[in-house]
């Protein structure tokens, strides 16, 4: 089958049995600040999970399109693809186990035509120290569709639980999550070696078994003292990967193989006159880099130092490398983006003086970690090329220290990010300039309402409206939200002064004697220039953080 015959029957699938089909949401999140990519299909409908409703009703379905920047490395191998779509549908407190899994399950091998025999499925096992049981009932419905419980297996927390930050014991408080199932495809026995271990399993990294979807039960959620608690209600939210589902369509385990990706593969081919079959790691990072990279172009991202435009520049700059031990160019294969044009023009000025450097550090005979450093952010050569190139010419490399440096450099960037996001101002005009100056009085009058430990988690200013997100796990009641708007109300009424001063290099703004934070403006002078506030709307922004939407009128 191709890709495109596998989502459309999936779509109506799921919209035969009462689901509304939405559009994917952007690949770069549009509201989220805590996540560079969208990752899986869940992500941007995290709040309906917690405690808001959908306007489209409690079932919903899609095709998400997705990038995981953390598998840029394990790219090369059958099945990993930095980009793909995930299809998704959602059940906010309808349907569960009993109608999810035999849907799933006629889908693969109604729908789709696989053997059923073919099938092996996962389910959890227990979790004592969290408090969560065994899914005996997930393992009995597979039973009655499998004929029997030879291919159900059970794992642990590591592989049959899922949350937006993993096992139970990793997940923040407030972030919601639960048990899953997940089914694999069989490709054959005659894929695994000893390699892999003398047994082979659902789980085996030897690629005979192939994840294509996965049942994930949202039901609980962290709470501050690490126990677990039911959500409100019970939810599904299901992930199946479109490219494996395809591959598995065709019996065929290399997804390099299915129609879409198949294009580039073949231009690969056609570029450098070498075949697929003799080069496969180097022809399937090339292909999934282009994409990905053309993926997120299109989104609006710019090959960059920083964020989304940093993962860019690294998919772009690793195809190259690739796009070397082939003899081609991305210029030949890429139709013409021009942003992968220039960023590869670009990396290859910065490899040539950056060989020179190279060669210069060399000549001392081994190279420290602070020459791979300087390396890397001067002359953009990520790690993995530094240790190719002293690997042939046997030079050793202090890695060590080089990693010490990286973490050093990554937490000032993370800094440097936090700051931006916490000015939040779209500009400096006079109208920004108030909503800039009514933030404080927000977050003073929060900490007023509910309680010292509330604290900011980013803006965003407009001269229209602030955006303020800050750190409570629940919903605040009318109540609440009308005593945050008396004070800050109240306070603009008072006239206060706003003053700052400068200590040790960090300017603090005072508003009268109510407020008194860090930051570094602008500000307007008197609160009585900020007329009438109003909150418009309160939700949820992600696990533990709340959203307030006010404008001054
Ligand atoms: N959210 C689940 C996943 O990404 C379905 O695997």
């Amino acid at each position: 089958m191709k890709l495109e015959e596998v989502r459309e029957k999936y779509l109506k699938f799921f919209e035969k049995h009462g689901h509304v089909v939405i559009d994917s949401a952007p690949i770069v999140p549009e509201d989220d600040p805590t996540t560079l990519f969208t990752s899986s299909g869940m992500q941007p409908l995290l709040p309906y999970f917690l405690d808001k409703e959908h306007p489209k009703g409690k079932k919903i379905a899609n095709s998400q399109k997705c990038f995981r920047a953390e598998d840029i490395e394990e790219v090369g191998d059958n099945r990993h693809t930095t980009y793909f779509e995930m299809l998704g549908n959602w059940s906010f407190g309808d349907y569960f186990k009993q109608e999810q899994i035999p849907w799933f399950f006629e889908f693969l091998t109604k729908e789709i035509g696989l053997d059923p025999e073919k099938l092996y499925v996962t389910v959890f096992e227990g979790d004592e120290k969290a408090g969560i049981p065994k899914d005996t009932e997930s393992a009995q419905i597979w039973k009655g569709l499998l004929g029997g419980d030879e291919r159900v297996s059970y794992y642990g927390a590591d592989k049959n639980w899922w949350s937006r930050s993993g096992t139970p014991e990793n997940m923040p408080a407030g972030e919601p999550g639960g048990t899953d199932t997940e089914v694999f495809y069989d490709f054959g026995k005659d894929i695994h070696t000893d390699d892999f271990g003398k047994e082979c399993h659902p789980n085996c990294e030897c690629g005979r078994f192939m994840e294509i979807g996965n049942s994930v039960f949202m039901e609980y959620v962290k709470q501050e003292d690490g126990s677990f608690t039911q959500l409100p209600t019970k939810n599904v939210d299901f992930g199946g990967g479109l490219e494996r589902i395809t591959a598995a369509s065709n019996n065929d385990s290399d997804i390099f193989n299915i129609d879409t990706i198949a294009l580039i593969i073949k231009r690969i081919e056609e570029v450098s006159g070498k075949k697929y079959n003799d080069n496969k790691k180097a022809f399937r990072v090339i292909a999934d880099h282009v994409r990905g990279a053309e993926v997120i172009i299109k989104d609006g991202v710019t090959p960059s130092n920083t964020e989304q435009g940093y993962v860019l520049r690294r998919l772009i700059r690793r195809a190259v490398r690739f796009g070397d031990m082939l003899s081609i160019k991305l210029s030949d294969i890429t139709d013409g983006n021009q942003e992968i044009i220039q960023e590869e023009e670009k990396f290859r000025k910065t490899l040539e003086k950056g060989l020179k450097e190279f060669e210069k550090i060399s000549k001392g005979g081994s190279i420290s970690g602070s020459d791979a450093f300087v390396l890397f952010t001067t002359y953009g050569f990520p790690l993995e090329l530094t240790l190719e190139l002293a690997l042939e010419q046997n030079l050793n490399i202090d890695e060590a220290e080089f990693r010490d440096k990286m973490r050093e450099h990554q937490a000032l960037s993370r800094k440097g990010a936090q700051l931006k996001f916490k000015g939040g101002l779209a500009d400096h005009s006079e109208a920004s300039t108030k909503y800039h100056t009514a933030t404080h009085l927000l977050l003073r009058a929060l900490k007023d309402v509910l309680g010292e430990e509330v604290a900011q988690k980013g803006s965003n200013i407009t001269q229209e409206r602030m955006r303020f997100d800050f750190s409570w796990g629940e919903k605040l009641t009318d109540e609440q939200k009308q005593k945050v708007e008396s004070i800050v109300n109240q306070k603009i009424k008072e006239g206060l002064n706003v003053t700052n001063e400068e200590k040790e290099g960090v300017i603090t703004y005072s508003i009268g004697d109510y407020s008194i934070e860090p930051c570094g403006g602008p500000h307007i002078k008197n609160t009585s220039e900020l007329g009438h506030f109003k909150i418009k709307k309160e939700e949820a922004s992600s696990a533990g953080v709340r959203r307030i939407k006010a404008i001054l009128e």
